[in-house]
């Protein structure tokens, strides 16, 4: 394994700093939602990011009962506890700490994400990622990547990388997808720790910082754990430059946008107001 990181020239920046806004989702998850539909445009193909922590069994034990999706994909990352889904296609998994479920509702699912665990904590992410209007109707497609299946790397500094989606140093991630080509890394910085990671030019980038404190880019403007980073897409820059004095855990996500219209009703996520209708219709009459 090549453990020098790829050399990045000039660094991305910070273009703005979300702090995550806690809400109650499914049937009274309490959640943090980070990124929301007013970001939707400026980090496309990225539509929702939420982080789930809690060790009070009040806040999760409801899960989310049957619902439905169309017109994109979900990415449920899972860092504790346990997380039990069932589809209508006919897929059940249980996600543990260190798995992630990659599910592409395409034309429609409805499932059910239940915890599986009656006390303790629970802790992960679920992302969701837009189809291109072609692939908005897709089969429906699941998979279960347990953690042994995420590959994970040492770069220098001691900088711990696991490679969700996407490349990282020449590492292949557990999922590859051809249309929005994402790119999702879990990184562990120790304290001291600076590392760079390589983002194609054009593409969107954010960092989510769940645990301490970086400084990002070559001015090392201070994100702290809760809040989002969304990174400058200027076209000289060819990654981004992650410094931490004491010590962090991040998520940094990029994608190809697809400059599409987007139009969202709730689960739904299609281009055109038409198409919404159609997927509620299409919902209420059992046809998903
Ligand atoms: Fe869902």
């Amino acid at each position: 394994m090549n453990a020098i990181p790829e050399t990045v020239f000039r660094s991305r920046e910070v273009e703005r700093v979300v702090t995550g806004a806690s809400v109650s989702d499914g049937a009274g998850v309490k959640l943090l939602r980070v990124l929301t539909s007013d970001l939707q445009r400026r980090l496309d193909p990225f539509l929702m990011l939420d982080e789930f922590r809690s060790d009070n069994p009040d806040d999760y034990l409801a899960g989310f009962p049957n619902h439905p999706h169309r017109g994109f994909e979900t990415v449920t990352y899972m860092l504790a506890g346990r997380m039990r889904h069932r589809d209508n296609a006919g897929h059940e998994g249980l996600l543990t700490a260190g798995s992630v479920q990659w599910m592409t509702a395409g034309r429609g699912i409805v499932h059910s994400e239940l915890p599986e665990q009656e006390n303790s904590l629970m802790h992960g992410f679920q992302l969701w990622v837009n189809l291109p209007a072609r692939d908005k109707l897709t089969a429906p497609d699941y998979r279960d990547l347990p953690a042994e299946a995420i590959p994970v790397y040492a770069a220098d500094d001691g900088v711990t990388i696991k490679v969700i989606a996407g490349e990282s140093d020449g590492v292949a991630g557990a999922v590859q997808r051809e249309a929005t080509a994402p790119l999702y890394l879990d990184l562990e910085l120790p304290p001291g720790a600076t590392h760079t990671v390589a983002i194609p030019p054009g593409h969107n980038a954010f960092v989510y910082i769940y645990q301490g404190q970086v400084e990002l880019g070559r001015r090392g403007q201070r994100v702290a754990a809760r809040q989002l980073a969304v990174l400058s897409n200027t076209p000289e820059s060819d990654g981004v430059l992650l410094r931490s004095a004491d010590g962090a855990r991040l998520l940094l996500i990029a994608g190809r946008p697809l400059h599409e219209p987007i139009v969202q009703w709730g689960p739904f996520v299609m281009n055109r107001r038409e198409e919404i209708e159609a997927a509620l219709a299409d919902y209420r009459d059992g046809r998903f």
